[in-house]
């Protein structure tokens, strides 16, 4: 892909969408990103205004920097709109038909040229890239939460993958500031692959009474010098989530340590989402948050 990056695409201006939409302007890419209806595409153009607005009050972005950051994003509400989009990356909820409906319509539109990425952190991307003519150009390119914060992102091959394309994408997330690790198109790619286990087993610590919430996490947090204790970042994730790829990868690859735990189940079937929701491990109506309890 000799072809210069000069406009991203992004699908999706959820967390993960409008942190990564956030990025690339802030690289100096003109960004047109897409959501299905004006509300949600607002939101979360919003989002990406109150977390530079609040870079500006730490003293970490000047107030002209966001204005031009700002300017050069275009939300949009049709997918026709990414058209002239060097680099597409997709965002869309974590649903395979869903992301594969995306590719199918977006391969009509964009140039030929045009890179495809997926931010999925479960879904295989042979499945997505075999849907369009380009699967020789369609990686993954799975950031973290949040984006603007998280250093790090896993540029995904499938064996389509062309290594042009492959090299293409690493220098891409090189270009957003980011630090890009190589990985091969197995569920879960690195990160999750070792992460999912350890907030499964952290679970499965307080269901059977071997620390309450907060010593767990501050076993990690001071023990191991984690920002984040795994309960903690469990809400911070969404129970939702976790649940959801615990059960991918389950489903892959059939291992206990994937399996999720039934306090995880229940805590998803009462709503217990985590920070989205209000409450998770901690009730986060209080501040600081407080430790839920009766779980188990
Ligand atoms: N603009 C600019 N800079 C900002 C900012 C803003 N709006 N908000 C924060 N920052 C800066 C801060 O100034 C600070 O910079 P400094 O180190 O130079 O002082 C830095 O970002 C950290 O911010 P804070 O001090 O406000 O926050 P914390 O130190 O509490 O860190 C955190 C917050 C980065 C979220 C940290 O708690 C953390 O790393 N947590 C773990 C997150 C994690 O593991 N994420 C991955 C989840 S897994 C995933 O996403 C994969 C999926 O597939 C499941």
């Amino acid at each position: 892909m000799a072809t210069q990056v000069k406009t991203v695409g992004v699908v999706g201006c959820g967390l993960m969408g409008s942190g990564i939409a956030q990025i690339c302007a802030e690289a100096g890419y003109q960004v047109i990103v897409r959501e299905v209806a004006e509300g949600v595409l607002r939101k979360g153009l919003g989002r990406i205004e109150s977390f530079l607005a609040k870079g500006v009050e730490k003293g970490k972005v000047t107030a002209e920097r966001m204005k031009e950051v700002i300017g050069r994003l275009q939300g949009v509400t049709s997918l026709e709109a990414l058209a002239p989009c060097d680099v597409v990356i997709e965002a869309v909820v974590e649903n395979l038909d869903a992301k594969r409906e995306v590719y199918q319509a977006l391969d009509a539109i964009c140039s030929p040229h045009a890179l495809f990425a997926s931010n999925t952190s479960s879904l295989s991307i042979t499945e997505m890239a075999v849907v369009t003519k380009r699967a020789d150009r369609f990686v993954g390119l799975h950031f973290f939460n949040p984006v603007p914060l998280m250093k790090l992102v896993e540029v995904v091959r499938s064996p389509l993958t062309s290594p042009e394309a492959f090299e293409a994408a690493l220098s891409f997330a090189k270009s957003l500031g980011k630090s890009p690790i190589r990985a091969g198109d197995k569920t879960g790619f690195i990160v999750n692959r070792l992460l999912v286990p350890y907030l499964l087993d952290a679970i499965r610590a307080v269901e059977e009474g071997v620390g309450t919430t907060a010593d767990i996490d501050e076993g990690m947090r001071l023990g191991c010098g984690h920002p984040m204790g795994p309960l903690t970042l469990l809400d911070f994730v969404g129970l939702d989530t976790t649940y959801y790829i615990a059960n991918i990868m389950f489903e892959e690859f059939r291992e206990k340590r994937f399996a999720p735990p039934p306090l995880l189940k229940r805590m998803v079937q009462a709503g217990l989402h985590g920070r989205k929701s209000g409450k998770g491990f901690y009730d986060y109506s209080q501040d600081p948050p407080r430790p839920v309890s009766g779980l188990v």
